[in-house]
């Protein structure tokens, strides 16, 4: 059994149990949503022993120095003595702004107190209470970010964030996290963005950020849905398309296509268009199966590994 010490309590932990279900069993309060390493939710500090390495995987250089570890990932082997992550890490917030984008979409400005270390394209975590889900910045400005966020019916923090009614509501803020956004080392380099659903919002930071910093490769943006209701922000990216000399939108659906909305699904449209994408760099981001897939098919055209990132919306688990 390994010693677990939180909040002046010690706990036990069974063989092979996280540090994240000890603690909940524990009856801690611990923040948490997909318990698969994917959100940064359960984000903890170690104030001693070792923390195994799994449980740092994804994490900044920064967050690793400071002992910090992902709590569903955590297996130890010795006894630790762990904290809230929070301290310094916390920023406070408001809803600035509540905005629909689709029937089920909405942009939600969030105004913090202090800029975050990070740019478009990372993840941050953004805290209710003890509530934690994590959501892309689409955009960044000073210490404002910029989320699209999808309202699911029943979720236990989305249909707030996408209520107008909560504009001015208070929330914070970790993160960011993830390595998910332009890096100008190459301007020349043809550029892949993929995403489904809100997976467009991390891909939109990357886009603008490339079109700031005047990259000169072929630009490919491709954004997918079920059916036409789920795709958003389809003719502002028209529109900047038709303004980039550089830059293709190819906007897809499973069902009912028409006009400049391409059907298939879009791992199939991507490789339709980039057959050999051997030198481009790649950005897939969305629901799980769809990354996984797609990352396996651009793999298997030509690309490396080294040139694909992206990040997969986990959802939530029970429990
Ligand atoms: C790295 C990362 C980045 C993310 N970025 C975004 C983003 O930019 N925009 C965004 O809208 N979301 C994003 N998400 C998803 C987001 O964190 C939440 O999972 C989502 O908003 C639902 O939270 P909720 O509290 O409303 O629902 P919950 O209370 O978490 O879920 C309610 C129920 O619905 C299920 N569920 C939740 N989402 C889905 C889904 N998509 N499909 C099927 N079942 C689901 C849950 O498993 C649960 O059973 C991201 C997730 C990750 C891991
Ligand atoms: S990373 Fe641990 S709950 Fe998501």
């Amino acid at each position: 059994m390994t010693k677990i010490s939180f909040g002046g309590q010690t706990h036990e932990l069974t063989p092979g149990q996280t540090v994240l279900d000890g603690l909940l069993a524990a009856g801690e309060e611990i923040p948490h949503a997909c318990r698969a390493g994917a959100c940064g939710a359960c984000l903890l500090r170690a104030e001693s022993g070792a923390v195994p390495e799994p449980a740092q995987v994804g994490l900044s250089v920064a967050l690793k120095a400071r002992g910090c570890f992902l709590a569903c990932q955590c297996r130890p082997t010795e006894p630790m003595i762990v904290r809230p992550a929070d301290e310094g890490l916390l920023v406070a917030g408001r809803l600035a702004s509540v905005e629909a984008l689709s029937s089920s979409v909405a942009k939600v400005v969030v105004e913090l107190e202090a800029p975050l270390e990070g740019v478009a394209g990372q993840y941050v975590s953004v805290r209710r209470g003890p509530l934690a889900r994590s959501y892309s910045i689409a955009a960044m400005r000073g210490s404002t970010i910029e989320l699209h966020v999808r309202r699911i019916d029943g979720g236990a923090l989305s249909p707030f964030l996408c209520d107008p009614a909560s504009t001015g509501a208070a929330v914070d803020v970790t993160g960011p996290f993830g390595s998910c956004f332009y890096v100008p080392d190459d301007l020349s380099r043809v550029l892949v963005l993929a995403g489904t659903g809100t997976g467009l919002a991390p891909l939109w930071g990357i886009l603008h950020d490339a079109i700031e910093h005047g990259h000169m490769g072929q630009i490919w943006l491709f954004h997918g849905a079920v059916e036409p209701d789920g795709l958003y922000l389809t003719a502002e990216l028209a529109a900047l398309a038709r303004a980039t000399p550089n830059l293709r939108f190819v906007p897809c659906v499973l069902r009912g296509g028409r006009g400049e909305i391409e059907e298939g699904s879009i791992d199939d449209v991507v490789l339709r268009h980039v057959p050999k994408p051997a030198r481009a760099r790649v950005f897939l981001c969305g629901a799980p199966d769809m990354v996984a897939k797609m990352k396996k098919r651009i793999y298997l055209a030509g690309a490396s590994l080294w040139d694909i990132s992206g990040d997969a919306f986990v959802p939530s688990s029970a429990g």
